[in-house]
């Protein structure tokens, strides 16, 4: 598996219950009103998602403020998003998403990472501090249990010793959080499907990054395992001219550098709507959950997928491109 190191620099709508509830969320845009998000179920859980969520690191990572968190969460809410991820080495992403969420905790599917409790590089995954952050989690998210609890890319060798998959399991026994779940790729992600004790696998696949189209999604869908979309914009690493400094999106600038899919050289807006329905046109593929640090990028984001499934043709084509110029060397990335 590539090890990548993440930390960077240093409406209208109506009824809600439970997140699985809301039906018919519209968001005014300008004048234009926006159809509802389409919703998938996420393997055997019982949770109905939406099929664009929100990727928590960004807005830790970035220094986010509270009120633009505020501001982007609760607009997305009311625009149809019911899933947000997160994990508690984002800095303080957590924290700020509890803030966010209040009073409005029920309307959103919650899920956290933990085996990085001191910060990323700094793992540890025997069960008493794992199961001692998922506590802490819970009180940044300023709730009493997560939907989702994901062990944070742990290697293969963790996975094996087992210890770790008996905290979350202990964690789910005691209410702390309702499913469990492996965030990770590769060889670690494929042994975590086969053990049969995960509810989800949340793993890198976007159109820089389609090792788990073979390796995983296929175990995933006839093991009932939910999947999440993780980097599903490949960081929508297109947009800088030159190869970016930060070493956490190199590797997809340069893959899609030798890729040069020809929707790429077009507008921005029409290459993500492009690059995020053919994350979704994988059927196995229940959310992406993109990460962003604006306001109204989630509302902006959801109405480029309003054009509807990816022509299969088009799909067929992004795939036959990676297998002509994909290197064994590009692996899943975590
Ligand atoms: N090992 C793990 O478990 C792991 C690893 C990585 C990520 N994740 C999860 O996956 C989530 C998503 O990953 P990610 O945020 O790294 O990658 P991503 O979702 O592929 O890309 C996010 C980037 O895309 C940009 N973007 C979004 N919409 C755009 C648009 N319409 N036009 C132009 N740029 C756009 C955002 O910039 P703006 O801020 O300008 O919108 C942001 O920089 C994370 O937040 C995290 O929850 C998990």
């Amino acid at each position: 598996m590539a090890a990548t190191v993440r930390p960077r620099k240093t409406s209208s709508d109506t009824s809600r219950g439970a997140a699985g509830a809301v039906t018919e969320s519209r968001i005014a845009r300008g004048r234009a009103t926006l159809a509802p998000v389409e919703r998938r179920e996420l393997g055997k859980t019982g949770m109905s998602v939406s099929v664009l969520g929100f990727g928590g690191s960004e807005i830790g990572y970035e220094r986010v403020s509270a009120r633009a968190v505020a501001r982007l969460l609760q607009g997305a809410l009311d625009a149809g998003l019911n899933v947000i991820d997160t994990a508690e080495c984002y800095d303080n992403s957590e924290s700020l998403i509890g803030r966010a969420l209040a009073g409005r905790r029920d309307e959103v599917f919650l899920f956290t990472k933990c085996g990085h409790a001191a910060g990323w590089g700094r793992a540890d995954w025997r069960a008493k501090p794992l199961l001692a952050s998922i506590e802490r989690s819970l009180q940044r998210l300023r709730t009493d249990r997560v939907d989702l609890i994901q062990l944070h890319s742990c290697e293969l060798a963790t996975l094996r010793r087992g210890e770790a998959i008996e905290a979350l399991e202990q964690a789910r026994a005691r209410g702390l959080a309702r499913f469990i779940g492996y965030s990770g790729d590769g060889e670690a992600a494929r042994y975590a499907l086969e053990t049969g004790r995960f509810d989800t696998l949340q793993t890198s696949v976007s159109i820089a990054d389609q090792e788990a189209i073979e390796l995983t999604l296929p175990l995933a869908r006839a093991r009932q395992v939910g999947v999440i979309a993780k980097r599903p914009l490949a960081n929508a690493a297109w947009r800088h001219a030159r190869k970016p400094g930060d070493s956490y999106i190199q590797d997809y600038w340069t893959r899609l550098r030798a890729l040069d899919y020809e929707f790429l050289r077009g507008e921005m807006d029409a290459a993500v709507s492009v690059a995020l329905r053919f994350t979704l046109s994988l059927s196995e593929v229940a959310t992406a959950i993109v990460g962003t640090t604006r306001p109204e990028r989630w509302q902006a984001n959801a109405a480029l997928l309003a054009a509807g499934p990816l022509p299969p043709a088009e799909a067929a084509r992004i795939r036959a491109r990676w297998k002509d110029v994909a290197s064994p060397r590009w692996v899943g990335q975590v």
